[in-house]
């Protein structure tokens, strides 16, 4: 088959294109014609090997895919040749004409899904979900505020908050990114860029501040968010896209009798593979039910993959970037 391959640590320009061997589904796993591969933030970490799990070289970047089984492994029920799923196989894979997933972290998708859209499900809702039902138990009626809120995790929080009945406050770097969160859902806005993050933050809530802050970017955005948390919030940690882990005083989370909360989907969904899989027959559910919109803003064929993680880096992408490699 023919894969996205990395043989060395560096940037997107180190992904080639080449062909190796078909994978062969073993105990538990099957195999997966790719229709789509989406981006995320640890392919990119993966390559510049700065990420928790460091495959060895030579790998094929990719964790989840959305495509149609063709091959499966001994023991594994409930999925027939043919199928409509999305998957993921752990960390690496996907960016390939064929990939192996985990029965137990895929679910069947319905026949209308469209496989580009379908594959950002996983990850981005997934991520978002199982931080704001299971981590800050976000209710109707509380605010969120969503940093980041144009990227993969970000905009997904923004249409899960959306449908949970939360007011959602989008912040991010561009009137252009701003004005897709207001599209799926974001009641008001904040650019980072320019305004000041507390301030907005206070001034949209009346003094009030935040219930839950979803914090996918880190960098200089933590700190002055976690300032603007309401009596007993919930400050979500979710990721450092800026590059820069923060610091944080711990007072701020004494003064405010707030939470400061972990989020780590890929653990938790390794650990409670049943709890992840209810998870997301929800997110398919809503899905089909039109609750939420996953947005794809950029589609590339398998000999793109390269530029499809240069967006990604380039701060570039919105919603999802995909990669197709039956294009
Ligand atoms: N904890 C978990 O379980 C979990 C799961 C999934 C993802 N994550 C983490 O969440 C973060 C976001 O992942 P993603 O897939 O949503 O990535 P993404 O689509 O690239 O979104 C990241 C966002 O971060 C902002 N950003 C600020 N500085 C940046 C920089 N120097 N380079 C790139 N983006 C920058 C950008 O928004 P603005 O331009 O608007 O600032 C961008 O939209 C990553 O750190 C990832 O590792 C964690």
């Amino acid at each position: 088959m023919r894969a996205a391959l990395v043989r060395s640590h560096g940037g997107p320009e180190v992904i080639e294109v080449a062909t190796v061997d078909d994978p062969e589904p073993a105990e538990g796993q099957i195999l997966v014609e790719v229709a789509a591969c989406s981006v995320t933030f640890p392919d990119l970490l993966m390559l510049r090997n700065m990420y928790q799990f460091k495959p060895d070289l030579p790998f094929i970047p990719g964790s989840e895919v959305a495509g149609i089984v063709c091959g499966i492994g001994p023991g594994v029920q409930g999925f027939s040749i043919g199928d409509r799923v999305l998957g993921t196989g752990g960390s690496i894979g996907g960016m390939a004409e064929l990939a192996l997933v985990r029965a137990d972290s895929t679910v069947a998708l319905p026949e209308s899904a469209d496989f580009a859209k379908a594959a950002g499900l996983l990850y981005g809702y997934g991520t978002s979900y199982h931080a704001l039902a299971d981590r800050a138990h976000l209710a109707a009626g509380e605010t969120l505020v969503v940093l980041g809120a144009a990227g993969g995790v970000g905009l997904a929080a923004v249409e899960l908050g959306r449908a949970m009945g939360a007011r959602v406050i989008a912040a991010a770097s561009s009137p252009e990114k701003l004005e897709l969160c207001v599209e799926h859902g974001a009641d008001d806005t904040i650019d980072y860029s320019s305004d000041d993050l507390k301030a907005r933050i206070r001034e949209l809530t009346g003094g009030t501040g935040a219930d839950v802050v979803y914090d996918p970017v880190g960098g200089p955005y933590s700190e002055p968010a976690l300032r603007s948390t309401a009596w007993d919030g919930r400050f979500l940690v979710v990721g450092f896209a800026a590059g820069e882990i923060p610091r944080i005083p711990l007072n701020l989370a004494l003064l405010r009798g707030a939470s400061i909360v972990g989020v780590f989907w890929g653990s938790f969904s390794a650990r409670y593979p049943e709890r992840n899989r209810r998870n997301l027959e929800t997110l398919v559910e809503w899905w089909c039910e039109g609750r939420i919109l996953p947005h794809t803003s950029a589609r590339f064929a398998l000999d793109q993959a390269a530029d499809a993680v240069e967006t990604l880096a380039g701060r570039r992408a919105m919603g999802k970037v995909v990669v197709e490699p039956q294009r």
